[in-house]
């Protein structure tokens, strides 16, 4: 299965679970937008077997190459993003991991339980990377004790494998020449935008402005009945030229620091 393909069972799953972002989507074709993907982003553990690695595999074989490394410190997260060779529409795919051996004993024997029910024949397998939640229905009780080391752990125990968030390329909007434009139309909507460290991360000298949306609640079937938890969120990125002529393809990742928190535990 090539990636187009792959991308767009993403999508299916991503605008299925999350109506808000398809409300989104839908809003900028209205305004007459096609709308490209700057990036797709994902998150995972750093074990061998679902690591960064083992998730890029299947974009390695079907044209991606990778192009960045990124460190974050205080979340104790660690991250690549991968561009395709030739397709220049093609979104860059942003994977990162939880460095779990940084945790608590229960955290790193809860993530290792996890793994360890994902049937086999999945690991290095294409369709890992859509596959969701593969190690059973969650727990409410361990959600939250999880979320008190890390809430990337909680969000990753509850959805597993799937898209954590769309980008929607400003460059390629006609409409819209700004982020604060799209920030605007957002609010204007009703969608509440992620402000840690401003609506805004990054700036034009950093050569990357990024905004997201706060990930909406979402309805989850715990052991312990059905709670309302952050789904995944929409972002949108705009990029601009360095002093070498080429439009900045990479990541910041004090930006990203701040995106991750998107799909923080929030009170409506
Ligand atoms: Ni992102």
């Amino acid at each position: 299965m090539g990636y187009k393909n792959i991308i767009e069972k993403l999508w299916e799953t991503y605008t299925t679970q999350n109506p808000s972002v398809q409300k989104i989507y839908d809003l900028f074709v209205s305004h007459g937008e096609e709308v490209i993907n700057d990036h797709i982003a994902f998150r995972t553990f750093d074990d061998g077997r679902i690591n960064i690695d083992a998730l890029s595999k299947v974009f390695r074989e079907n044209g991606y190459i990778e192009k960045g490394q990124y460190n974050f410190e205080k979340k104790k997260l660690f991250a690549k993003h991968f561009e395709h060779g030739e397709d220049e529409k093609a979104p860059r795919i942003f994977i990162s991991q939880l460095l779990t051996s940084e945790f608590s004993v229960y955290l790193q024997n809860m993530v290792k339980q996890s793994i360890d029910k994902i049937p086999e024949e999945l690991f290095g397998s294409g369709g890992l990377i859509y596959s969701g939640n593969l190690w059973g229905q969650p727990s409410f009780e361990i959600y939250n004790k999880l979320k008190e080391e890390s809430e990337y752990a909680a969000w990753l125990y509850v959805y597993g494998f799937c898209a954590n968030h769309f980008t929607v390329s400003i460059n390629h909007l006609s409409n819209f020449r700004n982020i604060g434009e799209v920030n605007t139309l957002l609010k204007d909507k009703g969608f509440a935008l992620n402000d840690s460290g401003g609506e805004i991360k990054g700036t034009p000298e950093q050569l990357l402005e990024q905004s997201s949306i706060k990930a909406e609640p979402v309805n989850i079937d715990f052991s312990e009945g059905r709670k309302e938890i952050p789904g995944c969120y929409y972002e949108f990125a705009k990029r601009y030229q360095g002093n070498d002529g080429m439009i900045f393809s990479g990541f910041l990742a004090d930006s990203a620091d701040k995106i991750f928190e998107s799909t923080n535990f929030y009170e409506k």
